[in-house]
């Protein structure tokens, strides 16, 4: 099956500095894929740069086939791909469902995800609708923030440590979504500094160090001394 989202050589630059090195990624439909990798790793700025916020040539990124390496972010969400950004980024001055009406754009795909499907999955973003998101707990905020980013109705949704900062118990009712997201025709790429967490939730991963895919490969049965290596590079 051919790649619905693929990067194929891409670099990342902030300014002089270059922060990714010929990455090759792939994420087939329905597919979830875990990135793990330390602190500054290059985690964020791959999904940056799948996301369209940090630009590239039109070629070094294609979804379903087109190239997108280029595009503007409003282009990519249209296109069908949502970033659930790290620290969540919500709008303080409006309340949770203003926020989560901010991530419905014009997408090519209209279904199923709406703000009644949203309130199903997390019922109490439904309780809570018409208060403010800064008072809302860490997970509510979370629960938002991945709301937001489904409201497009991608096809393909980048979670960027959606775990941070979050109690574990919150942490599993978070991920418990994940299967839910992917039935319904979106496949999913979370970032994540638990690697435990990241390949119990993932059929594949790709570990990066320093700008680099150091290994990837099936999330079941991975050896923990080659993910040690790949990790922390020792
Ligand atoms: N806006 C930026 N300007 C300059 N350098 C940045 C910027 N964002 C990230 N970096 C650098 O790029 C590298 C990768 O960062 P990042 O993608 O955020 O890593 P991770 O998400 O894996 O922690 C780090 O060295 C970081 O300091
Ligand atoms: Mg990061």
């Amino acid at each position: 099956m051919t790649a619905l989202l693929s990067a194929s050589a891409l670099d990342a630059f902030y300014g002089d500095f270059q922060a990714l090195f010929g990455i090759d990624f792939e994420l087939k439909a329905g597919e979830a894929v875990a990135v793990i990798g330390a602190n500054g790793a290059g985690k964020s700025t791959l999904l940056k740069s799948l996301a369209g916020l940090v630009r590239n040539h039109a070629n070094a990124i294609r979804l379903g086939g087109r190239p997108i390496g280029d595009a503007p972010a409003a282009r990519v969400v249209r296109l069908g791909l949502a970033l659930v950004p790290e620290g969540r980024q919500l709008f303080p001055s409006l309340s949770v469902e203003e926020n989560l009406l901010i991530g419905a754009y014009g997408g090519e795909r209209t279904a199923p995800w709406d703000l009644a499907a949203v309130y199903r999955m997390f019922p109490v973003l439904h309780e809570r609708r018409r208060g403010a998101v800064t008072v809302l707990s860490g997970g509510q905020q979370q629960m938002v923030a991945i709301g937001r980013a489904l409201m497009s109705n991608p096809t393909v949704l980048l979670c960027d440590e959606i775990s941070l900062g979050l109690a574990p118990i919150v942490v599993e009712d978070i991920y418990r979504m994940l299967p839910q997201i992917r039935d319904n025709g979106t496949a999913v790429v979370v970032v994540e500094q638990d690697i435990a967490r990241a390949l119990r939730a993932t059929d594949r991963f790709y570990c990066l160090q320093e700008g680099r895919v150091t290994l990837q490969g099936a999330s079941h049965g991975v050896d923990r001394d080659a993910i040690h290596a790949a990790y922390f590079g020792t």
